[in-house]
């Protein structure tokens, strides 16, 4: 039968892809292009010569960005206060592409280079089996045939000597990366001491705050119903505007990489109950989250926004990171970001200066929320001094209770 394996061109996948052959499958390496850094031409050549039968790559980044990464803009999705899960968005968008393929062209079984220790193969997995409920998974880190035949490295690279795969770093990266076009993320090796700095080489994406430049680049971000819909910003004296959505999202990395925003280094929590360190690069999703939160400030309804920040942003953060894209429950915390969104319409003037970003101003036209002599110190408009005396003396009658109580009880 055939074998629709998702290929990265490294080691891992190609001594993979050679095992399902000597297995008795015929193999279609899949690829998916979510804007990686990544010699896709190279990546074919390899997975051909190892003897794929065919080689898919399919381009996803337009669907990436309008599908799953502004919906996370939308509703500032994050994880554990600082991850905006770079890796995790992409894979709901991974594995239905992979579907597409493994079904148009005929294969019983997928395949993934997933360890049996991460969040991935859940994700993975997860979105196969919502996507095509018959298919037959093959992981081949959790199958004891493989894992046992290929205990260490040293094993992966004999057989690739033996099936005259090509290894193009001998000595291995200290870590592992996931890239597309939000982050690339670095994990393991040297970096699973938690006290260990990452080396100033390791990180690939975005400059260094101290060697950014030292000039602020101003840009203005302008929102539709809390989507990104322009970017402008001022490039060798030219002003200069984006439209499109992979354009914005791609022109906003463009700037905050230069600029040195968006890098992080965690310690997080995996759906599987291990901590585990990270360090990400998150440039676009950095400077689109922070201006998207700001211009909520101005456009939002308080309840709505802290309804939403209660139970929409974490729950939806929480379902993303762990793999539940295409379940009920996502679908319904999903439905929930569009109704909170109506009102967010505006733009928001920023400054990108090593690493920071800093918001300048925010305006909308539309919108009538906020309004400045309402909300001015200098003014007696709205509602009288006397009528803020009644409001603190309800809100008073249960906190004096709880006071007396405590005085009684001879508590602090
Ligand atoms: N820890 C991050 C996450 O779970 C990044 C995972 C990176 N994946 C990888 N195959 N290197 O989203
Ligand atoms: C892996 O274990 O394959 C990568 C890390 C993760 O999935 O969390």
């Amino acid at each position: 039968g055939k074998v629709c394996l998702a290929y990265s061109g490294g080691l891992d996948t190609s001594i993979i892809l050679a095992w399902l052959l000597e297995q008795g499958y015929e193999v279609v390496a899949f690829m998916a292009n979510v804007g990686q850094e990544e010699d896709f031409e190279a990546a074919e050549k390899k997975a051909l010569a190892i003897g794929a039968t065919k080689y898919v790559c399919v381009d996803c980044r337009e669907d990436f960005v309008t599908k799953v990464l502004f919906p996370a803009v939308q509703v500032n999705a994050v994880y554990e206060d600082v991850y905006l899960m770079g890796t995790s968005l992409a894979r709901p968008v991974i594995a239905k592409a992979q579907i597409d393929v493994a079904e148009k062209e005929g294969c019983f079984a997928v395949a993934h280079g997933c360890t049996g220790k991460g969040n991935d193969q859940i994700r993975f997995e997860l979105g196969f089996y919502a996507l095509k409920p018959d298919v037959k998974v093959i992981a081949p880190w959790r199958d004891p045939t493989f894992f046992e035949r290929f205990a260490g490295r040293k094993d992966l690279l004999d057989y690739a000597a033996e099936k005259g795969i090509p290894v193009t770093q001998t000595k291995a990266k200290p870590w592992s990366t996931d890239g597309n076009q939000a982050h690339i993320s670095y994990e393991a090796g040297i970096l699973e001491d938690p006290d260990t700095t990452p080396p100033k080489d390791m990180w690939k994406l975005i400059t260094d705050p101290q060697d950014a430049p030292d000039k602020p680049e101003n840009l203005t971000i302008e929102f539709k119903k809390g989507l990104p819909v322009k970017l402008s910003y001022e490039e060798n004296g030219e002003q200069k505007v984006a439209t499109e959505p992979l354009d914005v999202f791609l022109t906003a990395s463009k700037l905050a990489r230069r600029n040195g925003v968006g890098r992080i280094d965690i310690v997080e929590n995996r759906y599987i109950n291990l901590k585990s360190r990270g360090c990400y690069e998150q440039a676009p999703l950095t400077l689109l989250r922070r201006a998207h939160v700001d211009l909520e400030g101005l456009t939002l309804d308080k309840e709505v926004r802290h309804l939403r920040d209660q139970f929409v942003t974490p729950t939806y953060s929480r379902l993303m990171y762990n793999g539940s894209y295409f379940t009920p429950e996502f679908e319904y915390v999903k439905s929930m970001i569009a109704p909170s969104q109506t009102t967010v319409n505006g733009q928001v003037r920023l400054s990108l200066y090593k690493g920071n970003v800093i918001v300048l101003g925010r305006s909308s036209e539309t919108e009538n929320l906020y309004d400045p002599t309402e909300s001015s110190m200098d003014e007696l408009t709205g509602f009288l001094p006397t009528d803020t005396t009644g409001f603190i003396a309800i809100q008073a009658i249960r906190v004096k209770k709880y006071g007396e109580a405590k005085k009684v009880r001879g508590e602090e």
